[in-house]
Protein backbone atom coordinates (compact mmCIF):
# COMPACT_ATOMS: atom_id res chain seq x y z
CA UNK A 1 0.00 0.00 0.00
CA UNK A 2 1.58 3.12 -1.56
CA UNK A 3 1.30 6.11 1.24
CA UNK A 4 1.34 9.81 0.70
CA UNK A 5 2.39 11.53 3.67
CA UNK A 6 2.20 15.11 4.48
CA UNK A 7 5.67 17.21 5.66
CA UNK A 8 3.88 19.36 8.07
CA UNK A 9 7.38 21.29 7.43
CA UNK A 10 4.98 23.58 4.96
CA UNK A 11 2.16 23.41 7.04
CA UNK A 12 1.06 27.21 8.75
CA UNK A 13 2.01 26.56 12.51
CA UNK A 14 -0.17 28.32 14.13
CA UNK A 15 -2.57 26.41 12.53
CA UNK A 16 -1.09 22.85 12.69
CA UNK A 17 -4.09 21.16 14.22
CA UNK A 18 -6.43 22.28 11.37
CA UNK A 19 -3.76 21.62 9.08
CA UNK A 20 -3.36 17.85 10.47
CA UNK A 21 -7.03 17.25 10.05
CA UNK A 22 -7.55 18.54 6.44
CA UNK A 23 -5.03 16.09 5.38
CA UNK A 24 -6.15 13.26 7.29
CA UNK A 25 -10.02 14.25 5.55
CA UNK A 26 -8.13 13.52 2.15
CA UNK A 27 -7.26 10.13 3.54
CA UNK A 28 -3.48 10.21 4.88
CA UNK A 29 -2.53 8.39 7.68
CA UNK A 30 0.51 9.33 8.53
CA UNK A 31 2.22 12.49 9.10
CA UNK A 32 5.95 13.41 8.19
CA UNK A 33 7.46 15.65 10.91
CA UNK A 34 11.19 17.45 10.64
CA UNK A 35 13.55 17.93 12.93
CA UNK A 36 16.22 20.17 12.19
CA UNK A 37 19.25 21.29 14.33
CA UNK A 38 20.87 23.93 12.61
CA UNK A 39 24.17 22.11 12.88
CA UNK A 40 23.32 19.04 10.15
CA UNK A 41 21.33 21.40 8.08
CA UNK A 42 20.94 24.61 8.03
CA UNK A 43 17.32 25.44 9.07
CA UNK A 44 16.24 25.23 12.83
CA UNK A 45 12.59 23.44 13.37
CA UNK A 46 11.06 21.85 16.44
CA UNK A 47 12.05 19.60 19.17
CA UNK A 48 10.94 17.01 21.23
CA UNK A 49 7.62 19.13 23.59
CA UNK A 50 6.03 20.28 20.38
CA UNK A 51 5.55 16.78 18.59
CA UNK A 52 4.13 16.30 22.07
CA UNK A 53 1.87 18.78 21.65
CA UNK A 54 1.21 17.13 17.56
CA UNK A 55 0.66 14.21 19.46
CA UNK A 56 -1.93 14.88 21.76
CA UNK A 57 -3.46 16.74 18.48
CA UNK A 58 -4.08 14.01 15.98
CA UNK A 59 -4.15 10.02 15.82
CA UNK A 60 -2.33 9.78 12.72
CA UNK A 61 1.44 8.00 12.93
CA UNK A 62 3.88 10.13 12.83
CA UNK A 63 6.69 9.62 11.19
CA UNK A 64 10.16 11.99 12.40
CA UNK A 65 12.83 12.70 10.19
CA UNK A 66 15.74 13.17 12.62
CA UNK A 67 18.27 15.92 10.69
CA UNK A 68 20.47 16.27 13.53
CA UNK A 69 23.87 15.38 14.50
CA UNK A 70 24.19 13.02 17.55
CA UNK A 71 20.93 11.43 16.55
CA UNK A 72 21.80 9.00 19.38
CA UNK A 73 21.54 11.51 22.01
CA UNK A 74 17.78 12.59 21.10
CA UNK A 75 16.53 9.71 19.51
CA UNK A 76 14.39 7.84 22.01
CA UNK A 77 13.30 10.97 23.42
CA UNK A 78 11.43 11.54 20.30
CA UNK A 79 10.17 8.05 20.78
CA UNK A 80 8.63 9.33 24.41
CA UNK A 81 7.32 12.45 22.64
CA UNK A 82 4.75 10.01 20.54
CA UNK A 83 6.88 9.51 17.39
CA UNK A 84 5.57 6.01 15.55
CA UNK A 85 8.90 6.01 13.18
CA UNK A 86 12.15 7.86 14.02
CA UNK A 87 14.55 7.72 10.63
CA UNK A 88 18.54 9.29 11.45
CA UNK A 89 20.84 10.37 8.52
CA UNK A 90 23.66 7.11 8.19
CA UNK A 91 25.93 10.53 7.62
CA UNK A 92 24.92 11.67 11.34
CA UNK A 93 25.67 8.08 12.79
CA UNK A 94 28.71 6.62 14.10
CA UNK A 95 26.73 3.57 15.59
CA UNK A 96 23.99 3.39 13.14
CA UNK A 97 23.53 -0.53 14.18
CA UNK A 98 22.82 0.73 17.94
CA UNK A 99 21.01 3.83 17.07
CA UNK A 100 18.59 1.61 15.05
CA UNK A 101 18.40 -0.48 18.17
CA UNK A 102 17.60 2.09 20.80
CA UNK A 103 14.99 4.00 18.52
CA UNK A 104 13.30 0.00 18.43
CA UNK A 105 13.79 -0.83 21.80
CA UNK A 106 12.42 2.58 22.75
CA UNK A 107 9.01 1.49 20.71
CA UNK A 108 9.45 2.82 17.21
CA UNK A 109 10.17 1.50 13.90
CA UNK A 110 13.78 2.52 13.03
CA UNK A 111 14.33 4.26 9.48
CA UNK A 112 17.37 5.06 8.07
CA UNK A 113 18.09 8.15 5.63
CA UNK A 114 20.89 8.84 2.95
CA UNK A 115 21.25 11.65 1.58
CA UNK A 116 21.35 12.47 -2.24
CA UNK A 117 25.16 11.60 -2.41
CA UNK A 118 25.43 8.88 -0.36
CA UNK A 119 25.26 5.64 -2.44
CA UNK A 120 22.80 2.97 -1.42
CA UNK A 121 25.45 0.26 -1.55
CA UNK A 122 26.47 1.50 2.19
CA UNK A 123 23.05 0.04 3.50
CA UNK A 124 23.82 -3.60 2.31
CA UNK A 125 24.55 -5.42 5.25
CA UNK A 126 22.55 -3.19 7.58
CA UNK A 127 19.31 -3.20 5.57
CA UNK A 128 17.90 -6.48 7.76
CA UNK A 129 18.25 -4.39 10.64
CA UNK A 130 16.10 -1.21 9.62
CA UNK A 131 12.65 -1.32 9.42
CA UNK A 132 12.33 1.44 6.37
CA UNK A 133 14.95 3.17 4.07
CA UNK A 134 14.35 6.68 3.48
CA UNK A 135 16.27 8.48 0.22
CA UNK A 136 16.60 11.89 0.17
CA UNK A 137 15.54 13.43 -3.47
CA UNK A 138 16.80 16.88 -2.10
CA UNK A 139 19.45 17.92 -0.34
CA UNK A 140 17.22 18.29 3.13
CA UNK A 141 17.13 21.52 4.81
CA UNK A 142 14.14 23.41 3.42
CA UNK A 143 10.76 22.41 1.28
CA UNK A 144 9.94 23.66 -1.95
CA UNK A 145 13.20 22.54 -3.48
CA UNK A 146 13.61 20.48 -7.02
CA UNK A 147 13.32 16.69 -6.82
CA UNK A 148 16.93 15.30 -8.16
CA UNK A 149 16.26 12.86 -10.93
CA UNK A 150 19.04 10.32 -10.04
CA UNK A 151 17.30 9.04 -6.96
CA UNK A 152 15.18 7.54 -9.04
CA UNK A 153 17.59 5.25 -10.02
CA UNK A 154 18.76 4.09 -6.79
CA UNK A 155 15.18 3.69 -5.57
CA UNK A 156 14.92 1.48 -8.33
CA UNK A 157 18.86 -0.12 -7.05
CA UNK A 158 17.27 -0.50 -3.32
CA UNK A 159 13.85 -1.99 -4.94
CA UNK A 160 16.13 -4.87 -6.31
CA UNK A 161 17.89 -5.61 -3.25
CA UNK A 162 15.15 -5.75 -1.05
CA UNK A 163 13.84 -8.53 -3.70
CA UNK A 164 16.98 -10.37 -3.83
CA UNK A 165 17.21 -10.34 -0.37
CA UNK A 166 13.61 -11.14 0.63
CA UNK A 167 13.00 -8.00 2.86
CA UNK A 168 10.06 -6.30 3.13
CA UNK A 169 11.00 -2.74 4.65
CA UNK A 170 8.76 0.49 2.73
CA UNK A 171 11.13 2.49 0.83
CA UNK A 172 10.07 6.25 1.65
CA UNK A 173 10.86 9.38 -0.73
CA UNK A 174 11.12 12.63 0.79
CA UNK A 175 11.82 15.87 -1.22
CA UNK A 176 10.04 17.25 -4.72
CA UNK A 177 7.41 15.15 -5.18
CA UNK A 178 4.43 16.89 -6.07
CA UNK A 179 1.49 14.99 -8.91
CA UNK A 180 3.60 15.58 -11.89
CA UNK A 181 6.76 13.13 -10.80
CA UNK A 182 4.41 10.96 -8.21
CA UNK A 183 3.88 7.81 -11.02
CA UNK A 184 7.17 7.65 -11.89
CA UNK A 185 8.48 7.26 -7.78
CA UNK A 186 6.13 4.53 -7.18
CA UNK A 187 6.42 3.01 -10.76
CA UNK A 188 10.08 2.62 -9.81
CA UNK A 189 9.27 0.66 -5.89
CA UNK A 190 8.76 3.60 -3.40
CA UNK A 191 6.04 3.08 -0.64
CA UNK A 192 6.03 5.65 1.56
CA UNK A 193 5.78 9.29 -0.11
CA UNK A 194 6.37 12.49 1.64
CA UNK A 195 5.53 15.37 0.13
CA UNK A 196 5.17 19.21 1.87
CA UNK A 197 4.77 22.36 -0.04
CA UNK A 198 3.31 20.40 -2.93
CA UNK A 199 -0.02 19.43 -0.39
CA UNK A 200 0.08 22.68 2.09
CA UNK A 201 0.94 25.29 -0.56
CA UNK A 202 -2.06 24.34 -2.95
CA UNK A 203 -5.45 26.35 -2.32
CA UNK A 204 -7.01 22.64 -1.27
CA UNK A 205 -4.77 20.45 0.93
CA UNK A 206 -7.41 17.68 1.59
CA UNK A 207 -8.65 17.49 -2.19
CA UNK A 208 -4.35 17.07 -3.11
CA UNK A 209 -3.77 14.20 -0.84
CA UNK A 210 -6.85 12.84 -2.17
CA UNK A 211 -5.59 13.43 -6.05
CA UNK A 212 -2.44 12.16 -5.20
CA UNK A 213 -3.24 9.25 -3.40
CA UNK A 214 -5.51 8.62 -6.68
CA UNK A 215 -2.46 8.91 -9.01
CA UNK A 216 -0.15 6.53 -6.64
CA UNK A 217 -3.00 3.83 -6.54
CA UNK A 218 -3.23 4.19 -10.14
CA UNK A 219 0.70 3.83 -10.51
CA UNK A 220 0.92 1.09 -8.14
CA UNK A 221 -1.24 -1.14 -10.42
CA UNK A 222 1.07 -1.16 -12.88
CA UNK A 223 4.13 -1.87 -11.01
CA UNK A 224 5.67 -4.81 -12.08
C1 LIG B 1 13.49 18.59 3.52
C2 LIG B 1 12.48 17.85 4.37
C3 LIG B 1 11.26 17.46 3.66
C4 LIG B 1 10.40 18.60 3.15
C5 LIG B 1 9.82 18.16 1.83
O1 LIG B 1 14.69 18.66 4.17
O2 LIG B 1 13.09 16.68 4.90
O3 LIG B 1 10.46 16.57 4.44
O4 LIG B 1 9.35 18.95 4.00
O5 LIG B 1 9.15 19.24 1.28
P1 LIG B 1 8.79 19.33 -0.27
O6 LIG B 1 7.79 18.25 -0.55
O7 LIG B 1 8.21 20.70 -0.40
O8 LIG B 1 10.06 19.14 -1.06
ZN1 LIG C 1 11.79 15.06 5.80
Amino acid sequence: MVEIIPSILSADFARLAEEMARVERGGASMLHVDVMDGHFVPNITIGPPVVESIRKATRLHLDTHLMIDDPDRYAAEFVRAGANSVSVHYEACRHLDGTLETIRNAGAMAGVVLNPATPVAVLEDVLEVADYVLLMSVNPGFGGQKFIPYVLEKLRKLDRIRREKKLALPIEIDGGVHRDNLAEVVRAGCDWIVTGSAIFHSADAEGEVREMRGIAAGATAVRV
